[in-house]
């Protein structure tokens, strides 16, 4: 039998309770959390059951008791931490955006590469059922020659002027919010399900709430700030991008963090010679298929799906999963990895972060200069 792996983790908000719970069910064992305060470090070790708070991030990283450093931080810390943790021989899983910039993201790359263990990014949405059977549908041929992709990712959290977080701070989010955000999922599932690689890019992007009230680092989703003075924002609440892609397939998609009603509407749709593929991040159970002749909806039935989609279905149709599921299969492909050498098919990689903050880049580029801008992959 396998030994568990001993798994830390830094930083313990929405997604660090994600992680944990994922890292539980991929058989880990919890060894400690690390959070912005000791205090937030003690309730969180017990409202996980993690044997131990530590008393800093670098502590975690250099105990020998850790095998495996989940990075959970606001984005600033992300590269710092797993530069660190890889330098200790840590197997990293790292939250999105891997870094700031792309040349950081680069450089975590090669970091990556040199130390040998397993570093993975959390795009998860990869990890539907339903989005490996598009995949499967426009790599086997059966959907045709892609031809368009388009979209949009939308929510609604930072809507109002008292609506706050960390992430609206360039200095602790970086200099790209909504799209670094949630764009960055998007098109990572674009190039996903496309197998293909977007290289063009012409960007506009909307301040829609020039000044907000700053909180204390309001928790995310909630977005409620402390009452007091605002100041300036300087980081997008929405992006529009039209892109193209290595092969010659034009896309394009809207992000937003401001579209009153929408909370996690990720939406896609592929479309082929022979068929259009829509995937809707809030109804994970279906897939529709439209041909000219007529459409279908596919909905999530082990029974009835490729061995791709197959895999990452733990449940009989009709009881719904989502998106902790994909969480559980991201987290369990990761340890896999660790355990055997082998990456599984589609494990985002930091490869896969640095193809994203490549686009990240060249969208803040092409907003700024108005112009068309090639993707810089950082490839030599
Ligand atoms: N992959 C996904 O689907 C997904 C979803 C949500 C968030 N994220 C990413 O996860 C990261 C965290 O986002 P969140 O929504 O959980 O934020 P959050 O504000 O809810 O949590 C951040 C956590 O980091 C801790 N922290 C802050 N400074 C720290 C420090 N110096 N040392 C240790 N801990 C520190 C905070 O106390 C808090 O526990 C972000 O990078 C975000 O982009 C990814």
């Amino acid at each position: 039998m396998l030994r568990p792996l001993k798994a830390g983790f830094i930083g313990t908000g929405f997604i660090g309770s994600v992680h944990a719970r994922a890292a539980l069910q991929a058989g880990a064992r919890l060894a400690g959390v690390v959070s912005s305060t000791p205090e937030r470090s003690q309730a969180a070790a017990q409202a996980l059951g993690a044997a131990r708070a530590y008393a800093s991030a670098e502590d975690l990283i250099d105990d020998d008791g850790v095998d495996v450093v989940h990075i959970c931080t606001p984005n600033h810390l992300h590269a710092p931490l797993a530069v660190r943790a890889l330098a200790a021989g840590k197997h990293v899983i790292c939250e999105k955006p891997l870094a700031l910039t792309s040349a950081e993201a680069a450089g975590l790359v090669e970091a990556a590469n040199s130390s040998g263990r397993i570093a993975t990014v959390p795009f998860v949405y990869r990890y539907y059922p339903l989005v490996r059977e598009a995949r499967e549908r426009l790599h086997s041929g059966k959907a045709g020659r892609l031809r368009l992709m388009h979209g949009s990712y939308l929510q609604d959290w930072l809507l109002r002027e008292d609506d706050d977080n960390w992430r609206v701070d360039a200095a602790l989010g970086g200099a790209s919010r909504a799209f670094a955000d949630i764009g960055s999922h998007w098109c990572d599932l674009a190039q996903f399900i496309s197998q293909q690689s977007i290289v063009r890019v012409s960007a506009r992007k909307l301040i829609a709430v020039p000044r907000r009230h700053r909180g204390d680092g309001a928790s995310s989703f909630t977005g409620a700030a402390t009452a007091g003075g605002t100041s300036l924002v300087d980081t997008e609440d929405a992006v529009l991008v039209h892109f193209e892609t290595a092969e010659g397939v034009l896309g394009s998609v809207t992000v937003s963090q401001v579209s009153p009603g929408r909370k996690n509407r990720l939406w896609i749709e592929l479309d082929a010679s022979d068929e259009s593929l829509v995937f809707n991040q809030e109804e994970p159970e279906t897939l529709w298929c439209g041909r000219r002749e007529s459409a279908t909806v596919l909905r999530r039935d082990p029974a009835q799906l490729t061995a791709a989609g197959g895999r990452m279905a733990t449940l009989p149709a009709g009881h719904p999963e989502g998106y902790a599921s994909c969480f559980e299969a991201f987290v369990g492909d990761t340890y896999a990895a660790i355990h055997t050498g082998e990456v599984p098919e589609g494990l985002p990689t930091f490869a896969d972060g640095l193809a994203a903050a490549s686009i990240t880049d060249a969208v803040l580029a092409s907003a700024d200069s108005g112009q068309w801008i090639d993707v810089d992959r950082h490839i030599n």
